[in-house]
């Protein structure tokens, strides 16, 4: 199983989910030996912070959650993560779409959900762009990824 977490510049929110999911992931495979198979990455649906590391108030705000992603390094999302991944998650509409438009066939587009709805089924709301606010956005982004990534190892659970 791969999952692959999609923003815009892939320096705020996508490096975030990722972060958080590993995090998750791991602490849970101590019970569930299944849940260590499992890879993670992200990505952009931009190309304009390729090559950077995440943004310090993204970094700064992860390290009060316990979590490192200070080494992670921004990518832009391709057609070829639709061979590679099992799961493309969107943080907001945009990113939908613009995944979406180059799904090749149905079986790429089914791949593709919009995060928040596996914790909050059909909602689909987006996780909001935090990149021109403060700190406090920040964290309200990392606690709807927490929530949604608790979501994730769930349902990963209960596929089984
Ligand atoms: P992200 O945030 O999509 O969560 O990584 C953004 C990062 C950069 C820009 C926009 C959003 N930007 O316009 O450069």
């Amino acid at each position: 199983m791969k999952i692959l977490m999609v923003c815009l510049g892939n320096i705020c929110r996508s490096p975030l989910a990722e972060g958080f999911l590993r995090k998750k992931i791991l602490q849970e495979s101590t019970t569930n030996t299944s849940l260590r198979k499992i890879i993670i990455d992200s990505a952009g649906t931009g190309n304009w912070h390729a090559g950077e590391h995440p943004d310090n108030r993204a970094i700064q705000t992860a390290k009060k959650f316990g979590i490192d992603i200070s080494g992670l390094v921004a990518r832009q999302f391709t057609v070829d993560d639709f061979n590679e991944f099992d799961l493309i998650f969107a943080m907001d509409h945009d990113n939908y779409r613009s995944i979406a438009t180059m799904a090749r066939n149905t079986a790429d587009k089914n791949k593709v959900r919009m995060l928040l709805n596996v914790d909050q089924p059909e909602s689909n709301r987006s996780v909001p762009d935090p990149y021109y606010g403060g700190e406090e956005g920040f964290i309200h982004v990392c606690k709807l990824i927490e929530t949604s990534c608790g979501a994730i190892v769930k349902e990963l659970l209960n596929e089984k």
